[in-house]
């Protein structure tokens, strides 16, 4: 069935619609996307989401305008945009040949497997997520600079120029980032650097307000002038390292200066005709998308209701069996050997499903793994231009303004990454620490993700360019867009808007997000033996389908934040 969207969308939708200059009636009944016949990109914040369209009308391809969006990003929505985390960029050339860009965090030279423990032995979650010790040496420019030499056809320089100027000549707060800057000050008020960016001199901006950031415009300056050297060494790096030896990080400038992004192979699955490209390790998004994409083709999901116990049943049943391999087998590929091929083989989906009851939950098992410590801010964006293009970027701080530290004189905030990684040997509990040996931070690794920027193709043509933060939660978000558009038949605003559920093995509980289901399915839910914990929101999903019968790209911001944007042209 085409559900009914009681999410509370309505307004949002509206918002999102009035930002994103749709046409479209307020509070319309159904949703509809941004339309526009060449390109499109679609983003956390519309400001960047025009730098990018700008490169796109000025005749740069969805690389250069990736690129362009990702800059602007880190100075519109500073959060989770960032030049001082990482991410993972998946392309689809016209031609139907794929790659992926991988500028994922990587551990600096002195880590070890052990280096959340306090000075007793005691793992600590304050030294893994909150110190310097937590900062993955960031990838992002590196990244940029590696998509841009293989894939970009723009002059560089003008990639930077937007963002520069958003960050010099500043841009008007929305009430949102006033608020979440409020509460950044107040609990970043022994850290001079993120308190002078983030207010005036302590006093907390308001919604209206233009918020400049001159240290920020001058990195972006020496990245602009020197390309990846801009940031990987010189005066941006001697302030990192700086910051580093001044309160206990381990990343040096050796550290910055071996950091490399990588080109990897997409992973590749199907689902009913549709050909899905997706991150590989050190992600596990794409691995997990496919093997319950496999696992889900052995069902007639139409014939149930979207919200309905059934089809919230079954997803919830391959979220678990996914998850538990991925906490099984994944981790960076560099140092780790991850069957990848046996783990999105059908006969693996097959093996998988054997036991999967449509009438009963079945057990997790109890405590080997659990949840880490993750939180909904990292952001995706999506792009194609006018040849069909197309690009899905996901990139973050890891935790919502990362470890909250500003690089003094550098005005950007440093990641908290290296929480990605596991908490120690053997220390899997079930309150929640992960143990398990592929994952534990070792020198130059990179930390397993659920990041899952993806695209879908059919008979040889592009179809649509997915992703979304969230943590774990991203992994399930991306799938469920996915099956409202190839299930459900929902254009791409219907598919991101409907309402969400996660599992993830451990805990052993389904999260629905607020108004997902109604109460009489929560009951079925729980005499099928499932907990349920129905409230809040998940993930940002701004996405972009091509209609199949004019090629218009339909651009579609996700109304979970008023902030964000599509703009096509
Ligand atoms: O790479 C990951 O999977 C996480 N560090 C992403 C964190 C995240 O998505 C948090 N919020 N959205």
């Amino acid at each position: 069935m085409r559900r009914p969207f009681r999410f509370h969308v309505s307004l949002a939708s509206a918002l999102a619609v009035a930002v994103a200059g749709t046409a479209g009636p307020a509070f319309a009944q159904s949703a509809q996307p941004v339309r526009a016949p060449s390109g499109m990109v679609v983003s956390e914040h519309w400001l960047a989401s025009e730098a990018g369209r700008d490169v796109l009308a000025a005749g740069g391809n969805a690389v250069d305008a990736a690129i362009a969006t990702g800059f602007a990003l880190a100075v519109t929505h500073p959060s989770a945009g960032n030049i001082g985390g990482g991410g993972f960029m998946v392309i689809r050339f016209p031609d139907g040949t794929t790659t992926a860009v991988d500028f994922r965090e990587k551990a600096p030279l002195a880590a070890d497997s052990v280096m959340w423990l306090d000075e007793n032995g005691e793992y600590s979650a304050q030294i893994h997520h909150r110190t310097l010790k937590s900062v993955g040496v960031p990838g992002t420019v590196a990244g940029w600079d590696k998509a841009h030499r293989l894939y970009g056809s723009m002059e560089w320089g003008r990639l930077v120029v937007p963002a520069i100027r958003l960050a010099e000549e500043g841009f008007q707060l929305s009430d949102r980032q006033a608020r979440s800057f409020t509460s950044l000050i107040q609990r970043m008020d022994d850290v001079p650097a993120t308190v002078a960016k983030f207010s005036k001199n302590g006093t907390p901006y308001e919604a209206g307000e233009t918020w400049k950031q001159p240290d920020l415009a001058r990195t972006l300056r020496r990245v602009m002038e020197n390309g990846r050297d801009g940031f990987y060494r010189g005066e941006t790096a001697r302030l990192v390292a700086e910051e580093m030896r001044r309160g206990g990080g381990l990343i040096t400038e050796e550290d910055l200066e071996r950091y490399q992004a990588r080109e990897r192979a997409p992973i590749r699955g199907s689902y009913r005709g549709y050909d899905v490209i997706g991150m590989p390790p050190p992600s596990s998004g794409g691995v997990a998308i496919v093997e319950m994409l496999n696992m889900l083709e052995r069902y007639d999901l139409t014939s149930m209701d979207h919200d309905g116990a059934p089809y919230v049943h079954t997803l919830a049943e391959v979220m678990r069996r996914a998850f538990r391999d991925r906490a099984e087998y994944l981790a960076d590929v560099d140092f780790v050997d991850v069957p990848v091929h046996m783990l999105t083989s059908k006969a693996h989906a097959d093996e998988l499903a054997a036991d999967l009851d449509p009438a009963h939950a079945s057990p997790s098992a109890p405590a080997q793994i659990a949840q880490g410590h993750e939180s909904p801010e990292t952001t995706h964006f999506s792009v194609v231009d006018g040849d069909g293009m197309a690009v899905s970027v996901t990139y973050t701080l890891e935790q919502g303004y990362g470890v909250g530290v500003v690089v003094p004189g550098a005005g950007f905030l440093l990641n908290n990454e290296m929480g990605d990684f596991n908490a120690g040997p053997g220390l899997t509990n079930d309150r929640g620490l992960i143990g398990t040996t592929p994952n534990l931070a070792r020198p130059e690794q990179r930390m397993l993700s659920s990041m899952s920027p993806s695209i879908l193709a059919k008979d040889g043509k592009l179809v649509a360019v997915i992703g979304s933060p969230g943590g774990r939660t991203i992994i399930n978000t991306v799938l469920q867009v996915m099956l409202n558009v190839i299930d459900f038949g929902m254009n791409i605003q219907e598919a991101v808007d409907a309402p969400r559920i996660h599992h993830q093995w451990l805990p052993d509980v389904i999260r629905i997000e607020e108004d997902g289901v109604d109460a009489a399915t929560v009951k079925q839910l729980e005499a099928m033996g499932h907990q349920v914990d129905v409230g809040g929101s998940q993930g940002l999903a701004h996405s972009i389908m091509i209609d199949p019968a004019t090629g218009d790209r339909l651009g579609a911001a996700d109304p979970r934040n008023p902030d964000s944007g599509a703009r096509g042209h």
